[in-house]
């Protein structure tokens, strides 16, 4: 079986838009179908990282891999899940924007510092949180990825926000990485019956066509309770609606994004990819 590791940033430089929430359980949906995932908290607020369950240590992140200090193997922790492992977060971090933003090698740098992990082909997922920003961190992690999914609300402006993170992805393709691409939009916290909802969700879907994800996550009060339990949603509490749908997304993105050339692309077993009613949250 062939395996060609894939890496994904999960990225929009608005706060809250459900970035954190999309990692941690589309990391879980791919590793309990069996995928290898690391997830890389790239944020200093290291919401994935005890959102997966673990705790912020001093000296355990990708920092320190940055600054040539330690092999990555060596900040790579298991989670309490078989195939979900983490790049923790820690406050460090957050000095990184102005302390690499210097360094002439800032833009390759989370590159640099992956290929190890890449090249080994040991994960068939490494899946970035960025940080809420356009600064150094999110655009190393952009240049250090295959690809870029973004998280959005259907709300007002969103189209604008969308115009600033495609425009920040293609000039990082006409720059340093031209194989960039638009991984996909996916739709969180929805509740399709707000009128301004379905306008967005049409606008966005007649601009970007198939770059939207079919699968759309409602809002739903168990996806919110879940980080400050250390466990994803669809672990947690695998039939509320919000964890149904990240399954679905689960088995969306695996189809767009194969990893393994022997086998044709899964299909779920049960239940539909997308749900017949996407979006109503029964609250
Ligand atoms: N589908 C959802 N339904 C309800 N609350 C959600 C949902 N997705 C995220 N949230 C909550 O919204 C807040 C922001 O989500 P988060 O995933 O942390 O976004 P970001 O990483 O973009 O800042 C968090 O408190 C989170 O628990
Ligand atoms: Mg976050």
């Amino acid at each position: 079986m062939e395996r060609r590791t894939k890496v994904i940033a999960i990225a929009n430089q608005k706060g809250g838009v459900g970035k954190t929430s999309t990692v941690v359980n589309l990391a879980a949906s791919l590793s309990a179908r069996h995928r290898a995932v690391l997830v890389v908290d790239l944020d200093p607020q290291a919401h994935a990282t005890l959102g997966l369950g673990l705790e912020k240590q001093p000296g355990v992140s990708l920092y320190p891999v940055l600054l040539g200090e330690k092999p990555i193997e060596d900040v790579i922790q298991p989670t309490k899940w078989t195939n979900l492992n983490v790049i923790p977060s820690e406050v460090d971090l957050a000095g990184a924007e102005l302390e690499f933003g210097i360094r002439e090698d800032r833009l390759v740098m989370v590159a640099a510092a992956l290929r190890p992990v890449k090249e080994s082909g040991a994960f068939d997922y490494i899946i970035i949180d960025c940080p809420p920003s356009l600064g150094i961190v999110m655009t190393s992690s952009l240049v250090a990825s295959d690809s870029v999914l973004i998280p959005i609300q259907a709300e007002f402006l969103a189209m604008d926000g969308l115009a600033l993170i495609t425009g920040s992805i293609e000039r990082i393709r006409r720059s340093v990485n031209p194989a960039l691409e638009l991984n996909g939009i996916v739709f969180t916290m929805v509740n399709m019956q707000a009128k301004l909802t379905q306008d967005v969700v049409t606008e966005v879907r007649n601009h970007f066509g198939d770059k939207v994800y079919e699968t759309m996550i409602p809002r739903n009060v168990r996806v919110s309770e879940a980080p400050s339990m250390g466990i994803p949603v669809v672990f947690l509490d695998p039939h509320s609606k919000g964890a149904e749908a990240y399954k679905a997304f689960g088995w969306e993105f695996m189809a767009k994004n194969p990893t393994r050339f022997d086998s044709p692309a899964p299909v779920a077993p049960e239940t539909p990819a997308v749900p017949e009613t996407p979006a109503v949250p029964a609250e």
